[in-house]
């Protein structure tokens, strides 16, 4: 029979020409579905005399079995294809080379102020802490600092602004860490203020801080360190005996003097900025301004609820940013600030 093998290379053709698995489906169904070409032949052989039945049968379903055997052919080298298709798309080359997770640092800055609190860790000062967005109670008033002082300035202060445009009143970006000395005593009085002793206040406060004012060693956004030593007979000899021993030990070296200087804060009396020279190294012989200090004013201890008849204290504040620059030699503050990669990979 002809047309047996012709229907059979038809399949064949039509199978081959397909490579999608549902049009694959559909193509079989012209041969072998219910009204497919073979089934419609087996269907008509009931209207052979019975002498060719038997033939014609096996030879219909011959053609069937290739049919069938060309199908499920091609069904198995689709299947196949798309296997292929999937490893390859998904294959991982292992010879490529690793992608190693990026390695942070801590910024210079970063590193000085986690050194300034080990150091004065080891002597007993706790690290305190305060709002950047201050009130002016305490970044001025607390610290006596009257109304009309020039700190308080529109020159170097940032001032906050209401929603509606006008000067926020009573709060500014704070100008140094001192309010947080009196954030500390007042707390601190509020929890052991009835006590015949109070337990003595030895902090140290890092912070940023903010003011109008930016060239290469000003930059409006800075960062210091308050300390504050409260207690019983503390004296100008202790503050004298704490700046000297924490400067060596920051600089690792004893072949530094340290020279205070008479000066002048509203929160402090008498008080003194910090001058330090080393004896050797570049900067052999240059007397360096590095913090403000004194004794802490007994306006200052009254408004907190201190009596300063019973106990005094010094306080000092540190510039970080400057201390970072001369162990490290950098000669420009607004590289600390300024996130230059090349810059900070060389501390990391
Ligand atoms: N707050 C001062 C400033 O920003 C620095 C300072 C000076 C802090 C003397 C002190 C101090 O605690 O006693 O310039």
């Amino acid at each position: 029979m002809d047309n047996l093998d012709q229907i059979v290379s038809e399949a064949q053709a039509a199978f081959a020409a397909i490579s999608d698995p549902d049009a694959l489906e559909q193509a079989k169904a012209r041969f072998l579905g219910k009204s497919g070409q073979i089934t419609e032949l087996l269907k008509g052989l009931g209207k052979l005399p019975p002498e060719e039945k038997k033939t014609a049968g096996a030879a219909i379903n011959v053609a069937k079995a290739a049919v069938e055997a060309a199908l499920n052919a091609r069904r198995e080298a689709i299947r196949k294809a798309a296997l292929e298709a999937r490893l390859a798309e998904e294959a991982l080359d292992v010879t490529l080379p690793g992608r190693s997770e990026a390695r942070g640092g801590l910024h210079p800055v970063t590193r000085t102020l986690e050194r300034i609190e080990s150091l004065f860790a080891s002597i007993g000062f706790e690290v305190a802490d305060g709002p950047e967005i201050e009130e002016d109670f305490f970044n001025f008033t607390a610290l006596n600092t009257p109304e009309d002082h020039p700190a308080r300035s529109m020159h170097d202060t940032f001032y906050l602004q209401n929603p509606d445009g006008s000067l926020a009143d009573k709060v500014l970006l704070r100008t140094h860490t001192s309010p947080i000395q009196a954030r500390y005593m007042q707390a601190h009085v509020a929890r052991y203020g009835q006590l015949e002793k109070m337990p003595e206040i030895r902090i140290i406060a890092p912070g940023r801080v903010y003011r109008v004012d930016s060239d290469a060693t000003h930059s409006p956004m800075f960062h210091q360190v308050e300390g504050l030593w409260v207690g019983e007979g503390v004296s100008f000899a202790d503050l004298k005996g704490v700046i000297a021993d924490f400067l060596k030990s920051f600089f690792e070296t004893d072949d530094l003097t340290v020279r205070f200087r008479p000066s002048f804060f509203p929160f402090t009396e008498p008080s003194a900025e910090i001058d330090v020279a080393f004896m050797s190294g570049a900067l052999k012989g240059r007397w360096l301004e590095i913090a403000g200090c004194g004794m802490v004013h007994p306006n200052v201890l009254k408004i907190a609820g201190i009596d300063p008849e019973k106990y005094t204290g010094f306080a000092f504040g540190f510039g970080p940013d400057r201390l970072t620059m001369l162990r490290y030699g950098v000669n420009d503050l607004r590289l600390f600030f300024e996130g230059d990669l090349r810059f900070l990979r060389q501390f990391a």
